[in-house]
């Protein structure tokens, strides 16, 4: 028998179905007091699900949850919170338009008069004491639309910790993190730890989850494979275990790019952001940007696809002149660009798969304006099917998709738009390691198709993989090229960092 007094919480033969989705069967799941607790799976594999049940999001259709021992109906977030159970959602839910310090404390602002009034200076005080322990430099007055997100991530961290949780759930925090920020969330961890806090971990990223947790659960499929000590595994072994078979080569290569250039970038500065850009781009050639989060990577890509203007420099297009004013003017010249947020400037939660990934060709298969249904939802299918996208059917919202496979959709979407050049930024953010694999796959075919692909990543592994050529980015200026023969992560490292040299 189970001595279930030791364990903190404790879940029991959890089921959650949703409409045509199995998410969760008779799943069991037991956390230890003042463990971190790492919680794996594939895309889809029923992660979140088993943490909003216990964050009061969903009531599981069958099962039992125990705290400390006694069993316990968590109905609503309240009640989670009430009961010492804080959640950081996966995406973040974060209000914009209000401010970093409305943000903490929403729905809990300190009153003053008898709950006349928001106590405005203490809440401010609060806020600015929670951002303090976190190390954010943020002024809580700040708006949340107008930081970064690695901020707005670190944000929501301060929010958990605000309700003195006794169980924090942290839903893949360091996607969006930069290094600097990840080390100071672990530090956080690290401490609350100390103190007796349970922190619930996920995340695609095993070696964090060998630096970090002390104990693994393995989901697949919405059962509980495996539950087990992470110092009695290998990376290999939780690979196996999340995804049911042994995976192949992760990077595969088999193409190389042609001699002609299909892009260049010529002396492009945009105030401090950017400064005197040069680099070009050969047909079905996979070139790397590299640098830290902030060194003007998205910033670069946002100027080429002609979304912010810059100051001087010009752009070739096949050898032609171009000039670039809006994304629309971009998308036109064969550009397509997958931005690093998903969420703001990507997909349409409340539409279907199909019209997600349809978006952008819905023209083209209209006859007088009409669009043929049938053939869009044979496309859609096409895409689901290539890119192994987890859904019960093409008219599935996109909202209901696990995060992983709402960034496959997108990518399908600039797929569909078969564009000559394809930026990519951060495209395998919060992905598994088998969709990533696949990924790859596809990025290695499409440059075999003759597509150039400009592929910004943070992950070291990845961008050294799969491009042919790497240029490093540091404070708006390129400080270093590689090819992919001479490429080393230390090379890359001493360009990115900041007072880093040239490498030759
Ligand atoms: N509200 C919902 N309505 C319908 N289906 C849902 C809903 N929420 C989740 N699902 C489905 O349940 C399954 C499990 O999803 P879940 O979000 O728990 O996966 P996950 O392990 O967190 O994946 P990821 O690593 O991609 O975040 C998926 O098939 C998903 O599409
Ligand atoms: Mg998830």
């Amino acid at each position: 028998m189970i001595d279930k007094k030791k364990y903190i919480l404790s879940l029991e033969n959890i089921r959650k179905t949703f409409p045509g989705v199995t998410a969760l069967d008779n799943v069991t799941f037991r956390a230890e007091a003042g463990e971190i607790h790492a919680l794996v799976g594939e895309n889809g594999a029923g992660k979140s699900t088993l943490m909003k049940i216990i964050a009061g999001i969903y009531s599981p259709d069958n099962g039992s949850i125990r705290l400390g021992g006694n069993i316990v109906e968590i109905s609503s977030p309240g009640k989670a919170q009430s009961l010492g159970i804080g959640m950081i959602h996966q995406e973040l839910a974060l209000v914009p338009y209000l401010t970093v310090g409305q943000n903490i404390y929403l729905g809990r602002e300190p009153h003053r008069y008898l709950k006349a009034f928001i106590d405005w200076k203490k809440l401010y005080n609060m806020a600015e004491e929670q951002l303090g322990a976190l190390k954010l430099e943020v002024d809580p007055k700040t708006f949340v639309i107008d930081i970064p997100i690695a901020q707005q991530q670190m944000v929501e961290v301060a929010k958990a910790l605000s309700i003195n949780a006794k169980i924090i759930i942290m839903d893949e925090p360091t996607s969006a993190l930069t290094d600097k920020e990840t080390r100071i969330l672990f530090g956080v961890m690290r401490s609350l730890k100390e103190q007796g806090i349970t922190i619930i971990y996920i995340s695609h990223r095993l070696e964090e989850i060998f630096e970090i947790a002390d104990r693994v659960t393995v989901l697949r499929d919405g059962l509980h494979i495996a539950t087990s000590l992470i110092s009695d595994l290998s990376q290999d072994d939780i690979v196996r275990m999340m995804v049911g078979r042994e995976l192949g080569d992760l990077y595969p290569k088999n193409t190389i790019p042609q001699e002609n250039c299909i892009l260049e970038v010529k002396n492009l500065s945009s105030g401090k952001l950017l400064k005197d850009i040069n680099f070009h781009l050969n047909k079905g050639e996979v070139l790397g940007i590299s640098g830290l989060i902030g060194a003007g990577r998205t910033e670069l890509a946002r100027a080429i696809f002609g979304i912010d203007s810059f100051d001087s420099g010009e752009i070739f297009i096949d050898g032609t002149k171009v000039s670039i004013n809006s994304p629309g003017e971009a998308i036109r010249m064969g550009l397509g660009f997958l931005t690093e947020d998903r969420k703001e400037q990507g997909l349409f939660m409340g539409m279907s798969v199909r019209e997600n990934i349809t978006i952008g060709v819905l023209k083209k298969f209209s006859t007088f304006g009409f669009p043929s249904f049938r053939k869009l939802k044979i496309l859609a299918g096409k895409f689901i099917k290539q890119m192994n996208i987890r859904t019960p059917n093409v008219n599935q919202k996109v909202k209901n998709l696990s995060g992983g496979n709402q960034q496959k959709v997108l990518i399908a979407r600039w797929l569909n738009l078969n564009p000559g050049i394809l930026i990519l930024d951060e495209p395998t953010r919060g992905i598994d390691v088998g969709a990533k694999a696949e990924i790859y796959a596809l990025i290695d075919r499409l440059a075999g198709e003759g597509v150039g692909i400009i592929l910004i990543s943070s992950e070291l592994p990845e961008i050294i993989g799969i491009s042919d050529r790497i240029i490093v980015i540091r404070q708006g200026e390129i400080t270093g090229e590689f090819t992919r023969e001479e490429v080393t992560q230390d090379k890359i490292m001493q360009c990115a960092a900041a007072g880093g040299r040239y490498a030759s």
